[in-house]
């Protein structure tokens, strides 16, 4: 072999050895950094949890202050505002007094209650009647009307589905004689026997009442003058011609009515089922004039006016 080619390989050879070594130097370089980065973030990780550690510690050494069940209360109820549309900021201080007196009672109802001023003894705190000559006003023992209160737009009723002189406000009185005239032809008697009442006639009427069964019973039954929904125009007293209005209930005309009165706008407005809310105990005979809309909700969802004026109308 020529000395020339020799010199060559043992040239081949040398590049093949140091091409090993700086393979092997990158190799343990790369590993290191690794290990040393890797290490590193274990480090900082283990402080991490240390710290955390030591904080929980001093927590329990010293726990923060705790919060009153009143600030709980405030926390959730600014929570629900987020959710009801008819939570009333104004009121937030009686929720809280309300929810305190009556603690089994969910939030949603403590508001509804309170919406509906039943937080307030019936009589006690009244306000005057807002919505005048409209379809949302709303006249109960918390709501109220002055003696010269009188609705625009009364209309005495046909003589052929009322007694005589009996008014109403005359979408009332329309929607009103739609309907008898309806029920008539279906072979149904419903006649107004009492309507649009004033202050005065609800003063005579009321303390006859009085004056009979004593204040605490007419109470259950009759509005006090500026109370009585009757001066709105609005309500109606029926009775099928023949049975005594006190006897509605048992009459065919009654379940007429159950079935059909909301198509005219009319609801029942004092059901056995809401005597807390509207005040006074069962009157099948009573019927207001809602529009519609309204009473159809009312019917579906098996609510008072009073609950419906808290949570739909809220008009406070
Ligand atoms: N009977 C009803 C409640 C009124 O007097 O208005
Ligand atoms: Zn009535």
């Amino acid at each position: 072999m020529s000395t020339v080619k020799k010199k060559i390989r043992i040239k081949k050879k040398n590049c093949a050895i140091f091409l090993i070594i700086v393979f092997f130097l990158c190799f343990s370089i790369i590993k290191t950094v690794s290990f040393v980065s890797l290490k590193i973030k274990e480090n900082k990780e283990r402080k991490q949890e240390e710290k955390q550690v030591i904080e929980k510690r001093e927590e329990k050494i010293t726990p923060q202050p705790e919060k009153t069940d009143e600030e709980l209360k405030l926390e959730k109820l600014n929570h629900i505002e987020k959710e009801i549309d008819y939570f009333n900021n104004d009121y937030i201080d009686r929720y809280i007094s309300y929810k305190n007196n009556n603690p089994e009672l969910e939030l949603i109802q403590v508001i509804k209650n309170v919406n509906m001023q039943l937080d307030y003894n019936y009589y006690e705190n009244t306000t005057p009647a807002k919505n005048r000559n409209t379809n949302n006003i709303l006249v109960n023992k918390h709501y109220s009307l002055e003696e010269d209160y009188v609705p625009n737009n009364l209309e005495t009723i046909s003589t052929k589905y009322a007694l005589s002189d009996m008014k109403l406000v005359n979408v009332a009185k329309e929607a009103f004689e739609n309907m008898a005239k309806e029920a008539s032809k279906e072979g149904y008697s419903i006649i107004a026997m009492s309507t649009y009442r004033s202050y005065n006639y609800q003063v005579n009427l009321y303390n006859k009442y009085v004056k009979q069964d004593g204040k605490e019973l007419a109470d259950t039954y009759s509005g006090r003058p500026g109370h009585s929904e009757h001066q709105t125009g609005l309500a109606v007293d029926v009775y099928n011609g023949k049975e005594n209005y006190t006897n509605f209930e048992k009459t065919k005309e009654f379940n007429w009515m159950q079935e059909h009165a909301h198509e005219y706008g009319f609801i029942l407005r004092f059901p056995s089922d809401k005597v807390n809310e509207t005040g006074y105990k069962y009157e099948s005979w009573h019927y207001r004039y809602v529009g519609i809309d309204a009473a159809t909700y009312i019917k579906n969802n098996n609510i008072s006016f009073e609950e419906y004026y808290a949570t739909i109308i809220k008009e406070w």
